[in-house]
């Protein structure tokens, strides 16, 4: 008796299939003895949290993306959440968001009070698309939320063109983008506020954090306090006065990174630049491998930027395949590949058509681009193995899945 087979198993079965044992995640954390050690270091000393670590690592930050002033706080979220607070957003207050983007870069503004504005992106890159924005601005915008997509800068200075003929801020989003650049400038001092994530996801960790960086001093002063329930001295500047008073001059939270978790971000930070190298190797090995597949197209990279690839996304080409999306999905899964769909577009959200009527057809783009997304492997503990195997899949799953012609 014949057994009819499902297409998952055809696939799976399908010409001594190249699957993996176990799934490849699509970004993984790296950390040495030398991480372990320097935390353990700090869990025997005298200070846990607000201690020397948090000054040492935000000094390494800012140098390293070439700002005046790092403020480190307990997520990618929170940092966005400080960076709203700072630039005064009060409701009846928008900001122009880009849709596709993680929830975090929108919800940020609604914990103010203030209206995310979902703005469409670019076919061809993801971002922020400079012309949709424009379209958007109304006389009650305050701010651009500019999120440098998979790690690729958005175009800052268009943006910034249009930002200053409206008198509006900049929020660069750059939670992927770190080690990046724009025309020569590095990603962290590209924008009056600029927001970073050290989720193990990302390029660097502490676990959970997150760092502010700005030219701004008054900015970053606010910032200070807000990750401190909005008091303007810490534990620490009282205990070195003798001094027990302090003032609340704001409503805040504890948004605070502690220093076990800051040793981690200064020895993570050094090993930054290599791991970045390894990032674009990655990427131009599939870049050539996908240049002439008829179904998968990367994104394309405007010139005058260097990406710090967070993410490798491919857009597939429905028109060319016999499946959908989530098939394609399904299929690379069941074949030991992790791939990941960076984002459903964020007006779409269930809680942002509830609360401010947001429906499909608002940014078509980003909604076209939703249907045929995937995010592939990257990150530097790759081997070369593990490269060659998310190419030989993402090809042997796409030639199955051909149209017939
Ligand atoms: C673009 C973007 N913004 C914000 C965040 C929020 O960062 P965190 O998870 O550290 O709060 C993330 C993290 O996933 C992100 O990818």
């Amino acid at each position: 008796m014949s057994v009819a087979l499902t297409k998952n198993q055809e696939l799976a079965m399908n010409g001594g299939s190249p699957v993996r044992k176990t799934l490849l995640p699509y970004g993984r954390q790296w950390l040495d003895e030398d991480d372990i050690a320097a935390v353990v270091e700090v869990l025997r000393s005298d200070w846990l949290t607000t201690g020397p670590k948090v000054a040492e690592f935000e000094q390494a930050f800012a140098e390293f993306v070439g700002a005046k002033e790092a403020v480190a706080v307990s997520s990618g979220t929170a940092a966005l959440h400080a960076a709203i607070y700072a630039l005064n957003i009060k409701p009846g207050d928008e900001v122009i968001v880009p849709a596709l983007t993680f929830v975090a870069s929108a919800n940020c503004v609604v914990f103010q009070g203030g209206t995310p504005v979902f703005a469409d992106v670019d076919p061809e890159t993801l971002l922020l698309d400079p012309e949709q924005v424009e379209a958007k601005i109304t006389p009650r915008t305050k701010a651009i939320m500019a999120v440098d997509y998979a790690g690729q800068p958005c175009d800052y200075d268009t943006l910034q063109a249009i930002a200053d003929s409206y008198n509006l801020s900049i929020v660069a989003d750059a939670s992927h983008g770190i080690g990046g650049s724009y025309k020569g400038r590095r990603v962290g001092s590209l924008a009056n506020l600029n927001t970073f994530s050290l989720h193990p996801v990302k390029h660097i960790t502490t676990g959970e954090g997150g760092v502010i960086t700005t030219e701004d001093f008054e900015l970053a002063r606010r910032m200070r306090a807000f990750r401190n329930h909005g008091i303007t001295s810490d534990h620490r500047q009282r205990e070195a006065e003798g001094s027990w008073f302090y003032e609340m001059v704001d409503l805040g939270y504890n948004y605070r990174l502690t220093d076990f978790q800051c040793a981690l971000g200064i020895r993570q930070l050094q090993k930054l630049p290599d791991w970045v190298e390894r990032r674009r190797a990655i990427a131009s090995r599939y870049n050539d491998a996908f240049a002439t597949s008829p179904s998968v197209k990367p994104l394309g990279i405007a010139e005058d930027v260097s990406h710090a690839y967070h993410l490798y996304v491919i857009r597939l080409n429905l028109e060319h395949l016999s499946a959908d999306r989530s098939t394609i999905f399904t299929d690379l899964r069941s074949q030991g590949i992790g791939v990941n769909v960076h984002y459903i577009p964020v007006h779409l959200q269930p809680f942002y058509q509830r609360r401010f009527g947001t429906r499909r057809g608002l940014c078509p783009v980003a909604e076209w681009a939703y249907e045929r997304i995937l995010s592939l492997p990257i990150f530097p503990s790759m081997s070369d193995q593990d490269i060659e195997d998310v190419i030989t899949i993402v090809h042997h799953v796409t030639n199955f899945r051909d149209a017939p012609i």
